[in-house]
């Protein structure tokens, strides 16, 4: 069994590469598993695990789900939108009182950046980080990555580029970590607003003309405009039209490149608006690869860390 020597997964931040390259591992050996007639293991059987999900989602929460449940864990779902943090119970109360009903590892998806690490000081079972507002989405980043490369043999040397809203994404944090780690070169693009200064010292590079990032890359991963999190009076961006037409990936575009790059996306996608709508359906985009794979590496996070219930501390 590869060695994984964490409790929990809270971030990219704070693995190795031997930790990613243990989770690849155990990935590939359980999307053999979900390509069987039978795609069921015994691996987490009496394991209970609460998805708690104070945020919305549809493939994160959908993919631990049927990564848990192909697992043979027990599973119990959350939502914050139908329960008594309504009415003012704090998270660590909630939590506490789903883990009195002896849950034995918890899947968290919250609005606010650091909401999982300040669980982990809270209570004793393991949490896997499914999206912490502005700050690290793991999984996702794991998977983007399996996905690259599975269709690209390695990472090292890849030039990888993450298009849009940087600033209010978790995807973004997460990938540069991890594809720095399997030895990618990586470039951020979109407006200036949108691209943290800091960004700047993480390592990668920054351009703001989107041809220009285009003609870099052998890998696009377009990020979506995320309205929801830009409270700002003043908009950062005129309009969703002059939004797509600097910053829309589209087939006029990639038509006036030497070789156009690979196709990722995280979803939920807008179509119009950061890509052209026949991309997301062309043979270059692995958009649903990248959903098909976010199964198998979920498994393979589940049981590493269920192999260290009742082990040492981080
Ligand atoms: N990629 C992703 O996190 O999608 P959801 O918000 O639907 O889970």
């Amino acid at each position: 069994m590869p060695q994984f020597s964490h409790q929990h997964l809270l971030g990219i931040r704070g693995l190795d590469r031997n930790d990613v390259e243990a989770i690849f591992e155990t990935a590939e050996q359980f999307k053999e598993v979900i390509n069987r007639p039978i795609r069921k293991v015994p691996s987490l059987r009496d394991i209970t695990v609460a998805n708690l999900f104070f945020e919305n989602s549809t493939r994160t929460r959908l993919s631990f789900e049927l990564a848990e449940k192909r697992l043979s864990a027990d599973v119990v779902n959350f939502s914050s939108a139908s329960s008594s943090v309504k009415k003012g119970e704090t998270l660590a109360d909630t939590v506490r009182n789903i883990l009195a009903m002896k849950v034995d590892m918890v899947v968290m998806r919250h609005p606010h950046p650091g909401a999982a690490h300040y669980l982990a000081e809270k209570i004793d079972v393991p949490i896997i980080n499914a999206g912490d507002g502005t700050h690290e989405h793991p999984t996702q980043a794991l998977l983007d990555c399996f996905t690259l490369r599975e269709r690209l043999g390695t990472l090292e040397g890849k030039k990888v580029c993450i298009f849009g809203d940087i600033r209010h994404s978790r995807v973004a944090l997460s990938n540069v970590r991890c594809l720095q780690l399997l030895g990618a070169e990586v470039m951020v693009c979109g407006p200036v607003p949108l691209i943290p200064r800091h960004f700047g010292s993480l390592g990668v590079k920054v351009e703001h003309h989107m041809d220009a990032a285009l003609e870099w890359c052998d890998v696009a991963n377009v990020l979506r405009i995320q309205l929801e999190r830009q409270g700002s009076e003043v908009p950062f961006f005129p309009s969703l039209e002059e939004y797509h037409a600097q910053f829309g990936l589209t087939s006029e575009r990639l038509e006036r490149l030497s070789s156009a790059p690979l196709i990722l996306h995280p979803g939920p996608m807008n179509r119009g608006v950061e890509i052209a709508s026949e991309l997301a359906d062309r043979g270059d985009s692995i958009i649903l690869e990248q959903v098909e794979n976010g199964v198998a590496v979920r498994m393979a996070v589940l049981y590493l860390l269920a192999g260290r219930l009742g082990g040492s501390e981080d």
